[in-house]
This record gives C-alpha cells, structure tokens and sequence, in this order.
C-alpha cells in the first residue's frame, strides 16, 4: 500500500512497490485519458527552495494531466521562508492547505525533516547532493520501457559522480536488482562519494570498476548516463572551470559504443553531449524527460491513493 506514504530516499519503496509504479505509469502512456480526472479536487503544493525547470514542471503538469491543481514557490525569497520560518512549520502549515507535496532543498536531508513533521506524503524533488529518488523513478521506467528490464547490464555512470544527487539515487536503486555492473567514470576529484562505496555496492557485493577515460569503457556499456558537473556545489570557481569540460560525448566515441546502448542524462545539459549525438538513435535523455512526467503521475496518483 503506497497510499499515504512519502518518498525521501529510492530505498524507501520494495521493488514490488516500484513495480507498481511502473505498471500504472505503463498505463498512464497507453491510456492518458482515464487518468485524466482521477485527481480532481486534489492539491500539489511545490516548494522549490532551489532552481529547477524540468523537475517542477514534471511534477506540475502530471498534476494538471490527473486533474488536480498547483500552487508553489520556486524562489524562497518571495515566501516566508525569507523571515526565518523553519522546514517544520513551513511544512505544517502548508499540509493544511496541500494533499501532496513536493520539496526541493539546497539542505541534504531537508525533505527528510518535512516528512517527520508532515501530515500528507512528501516527495523530495532532490536535496543537495544527496538523492533524487523521482529523477530514479525516472531513468528506472526509461531503462525498463527501453531495454525490457532492470537486471543484467553494464551501466557507465560518467561526470560528477561526487556532488551529483541523480548518480547516488541510480546506484541505489539499481543495486537492487540481478546482475548489474557500473563502470564510474569521473575525474579524481569528483568520484562517488565513500558512503555510496561501501555501504551500497562493496556490502552488496555489486561488481564496480572506476575509470578515468570514457574512451577506454565505452564499448563495454549497456547504458551511459551523461551528468552535468554540478557548479553551484563547488566552493571555488578555478575547480569547476578546470573540471568542467571533463567529458565531452561526440560522434566520435560514440563510434566505440555498441549500437543497442542507450545514452541517458537527467538534463540539464551544458557541454557533456555535443548536440551531435542528438539524432544518434542511441540518446535517449528527451524521451526520458517525457516518462518523467508519466512516472511522477503515477507515484503521485499511488501515494494520494485515488487509483
Ligand atoms: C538534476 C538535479 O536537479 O539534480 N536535474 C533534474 O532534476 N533533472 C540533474 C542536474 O541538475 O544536473
């Protein structure tokens, strides 16, 4: 039963429970309009404490496409939060106007809080560069819908595996299932944070290898997910100048790649895939924007329990 539950970390769901999410996602691209009223009365509240475009307007239009409405905030600056109010109250109080809500924080763990405090489920829209376990919901029904299922592949993680919250949430959750390998690619300075290490893949004894040159590991992968190198967690400028340009997907590498691998991203794009590799049947990222929106109707129509 999801019904009333929230959404903090991608571990939070069994994969019976994920499962079921897909399943009405499948559902919801097959046959839009049934889906079109089920929530009709029903209220999302966005609170973006951080920029986003895609995240939000996912999350606003798959309220709008189950028939309920949104009301939010993108810039913190305009509400109360600017006088001092805390997450806590912030949350209680908007749980009394919301039935659902959606949190994007700077703070790791903020949406963590808001659901100890919180009447109705909250779903956490990313928290720093810790998880984002909706962007996951994301990339899992796009590798599903795409290679049929979420076992037995070589998943090339490449970018900045340190701050990127999309890359925590991914290796989690697809820890979870048989017989998948990553292949972390990244500069020295932004490989994957210890904690993702040791306590998800050496403890669940996953097979992992890091690596520094795309080129030298595109040809063993299944599935590439491209990140972005994430400025606004550097500390200084210089750093992300001279890391961002990193990794640049072009035709070229791609050339080494296995003609079924699929190329994800979570978007936005900055200069890791030269535009290029657009019409390459292999990227994949704007169709995975697209089951973004159908996957947060689902798990939103799951957790307000009207299906
Ligand atoms: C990601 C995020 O916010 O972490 N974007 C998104 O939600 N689609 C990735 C990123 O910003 O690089």
């Amino acid at each position: 039963m999801l019904k009333g539950k929230s959404l903090i970390d991608p571990m939070d769901f069994s994969i019976d429970e994920l499962e079921e999410i897909f399943k009405l996602a499948d559902d919801i691209i097959e046959n839009p309009e049934q889906y079109s009223k089920i929530a009709f009365g029903k209220i999302l509240a966005t609170l973006f404490y951080e920029p986003s475009t895609r995240t939000r307007f996912s999350f606003e239009t798959a309220m709008l496409r189950l028939g309920g409405q949104i009301v939010g905030f993108s810039e913190p600056n305009s509400t109360s939060v600017s006088k001092g109010e805390t997450v806590a109250d912030t949350i209680r109080v908007v749980g009394c106007y919301a039935d659902i809500i959606a949190m994007r924080h700077p703070k790791e763990g903020a949406p963590k809080i808001a659901a100890m405090y919180s009447e109705v489920p909250i779903i956490n829209a990313g928290d720093g560069g810790h998880q984002h376990p909706t962007q996951t919901l994301t990339d899992l029904l796009t590798i599903r819908k795409i290679k049929g299922n979420l076992n037995n592949s070589t998943i090339g993680i490449c970018g900045d595996l340190k701050f990127g919250r999309t890359v925590h949430s991914l290796i989690k959750a697809l820890s979870r299932y048989k017989n998948n390998k990553f292949i972390l690619i990244s500069p020295n300075e932004l490989k994957i944070p210890n904690y993702i290490k040791k306590e998800i893949l050496e403890k669940n004894n996953i097979d992992f290898v890091e690596a520094k040159k795309l080129e030298d590991v595109i040809e063993n992968l299944d599935i590439l997910y491209m990140t972005r190198v994430q400025k606004e967690r550097f500390f200084n400028e210089e750093d992300y100048i001279r890391l961002k340009d990193s990794y640049i997907l072009d035709k070229e590498k791609l050339e080494l790649a296995k003609k079924d691998m699929i190329i994800l991203h979570p978007l936005p794009r900055v200069n890791e895939i030269d535009y290029e590799v657009d019409e390459d049947e292999r990227a994949c990222y704007f169709k995975q924007a697209k089951f973004g929106m159908y996957v947060r109707m689902a798990l939103m129509a799951k957790l307000l329990g009207v299906v």
